[in-house]
């Protein structure tokens, strides 16, 4: 029997819009708005879906970076939103994220032995410096960089030797679930590979389980085990990853795996093209939030939510589709 390290349940976050001089709160970004999910030890979840649909959000507000409005967060049976700061402290070094660009989220002014090493300081790993320089040392080295490196700065790095260091920096603390928030979305698609395949690589050897967050779902097919796609707030499909590949059921999925190209030009493909941007959040659609985009909407989507459900194997939709 799997053992679920998180589970996130009807998770929320409202972001305030406020207005006119007294900044009055007029309206609310929800940016996340009713979200439920686990990961189990162990495994990788991909979290999928465009830009502006709340996968950040969803990722900050599980680690507490972000203040939740509602919901429960829960780690090794422990409730993350109500933990005192000394408790929220000690969790931290289990949970770690990696940052989507690794130019913004390095300190420029920081040596790589720095930023590296100062979680281990935050966090009290290392008795003296020399043994905390062991430390990074060793986990650059993991991670693909030499310890000639530990000197330099940022600036003198390639996108993804930053992420690298961005990783190192993650491992750092021995964490059990790391968050990474597009990994390889700003790295040359030549990087990208190396980046995930040491991303692997690193689960293994330290059982690390994660949260792998990517606005493409070719990304994500390789290293995860299990999908959820989110759309404006809400995740509206969760299967295996080769049941969501293989039979996808929401028409929003299906667009996404319709945007893949095929890698064998034998098989026909037909491309779903979905009109428009992802619209707003602080006013989202009626009924089924996809319902202006979804080249397969009926009377009953604009009207009525569907339902996330069961349908069989783990397989997990919200649709009127499926309802018939
Ligand atoms: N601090 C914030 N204040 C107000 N709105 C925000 C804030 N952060 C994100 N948002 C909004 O929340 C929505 C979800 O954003 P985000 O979680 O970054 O999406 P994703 O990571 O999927 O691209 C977007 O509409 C975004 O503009
Ligand atoms: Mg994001």
């Amino acid at each position: 029997m799997a053992e679920k390290l998180l589970e996130v349940n009807n998770l929320k976050k409202y972001f305030p819009v406020k207005a006119g001089i007294f900044k009055k709160t007029v309206a609310y970004v929800k940016a996340v708005d009713d979200v439920s999910f686990f990961v189990n030890k162990g495994e990788t979840l991909g979290l999928v879906g465009e830009s502006g649909c709340g996968k950040s959000t969803t990722g900050r507000t599980i680690l507490r970076l972000l203040e939740a409005t509602a919901g429960e967060v829960i780690f090794e049976g422990k409730d993350v939103l109500s933990l005192n700061k000394e408790d929220l402290r000690n969790i931290r070094r289990d949970m770690q994220i990696i940052f989507q660009d690794p130019y913004a989220s390095l300190n420029p002014r920081m040596t790589v032995a720095d930023i590296v090493g100062e979680p281990i300081d935050i966090h009290n790993l290392a008795k003296n410096k020399k043994e905390r320089n062991e430390k990074v040392k060793d986990i650059l080295e993991r991670v693909g960089l030499g310890s000639e490196y530990m000197r330099r700065y940022p600036h003198e790095f390639s996108g993804g030797q930053r992420q690298r260091i961005g990783v190192a920096r993650a491992l750092a603390v021995d964490p059990k679930l790391i968050i990474a928030d597009e990994p390889v979305s700003a790295l040359d698609v030549s990087i990208q590979a190396q980046v995930i395949n040491l991303l692997q690589d690193l689960q293994k050897d330290f059982g690390l389980t994660y949260l792998f967050i990517a606005h493409d779902l070719s990304v994500v097919k390789h290293i995860s085990d299990r999908i959820a796609v989110m759309y404006l707030g809400k995740i509206v499909e969760m299967a295996d990853k080769t049941e969501l590949f293989d039979d996808p059921m929401h028409p929003y999925t299906q667009s996404l795996l319709s945007a893949i190209p095929e890698a064998d030009p034998t098989k026909k493909k037909e491309r779903i093209i979905l009109e428009g941007d992802v619209p707003s959040p602080v006013d989202p659609p009626s009924g089924c939030r996809f319902h202006p985009r979804c080249p397969k909407a009926f009377d009953k989507c604009s009207v009525e939510e569907p339902v996330f459900k069961d349908y069989g194997d783990n397989h997990f939709a919200a649709c009127h589709l499926l309802e018939e």
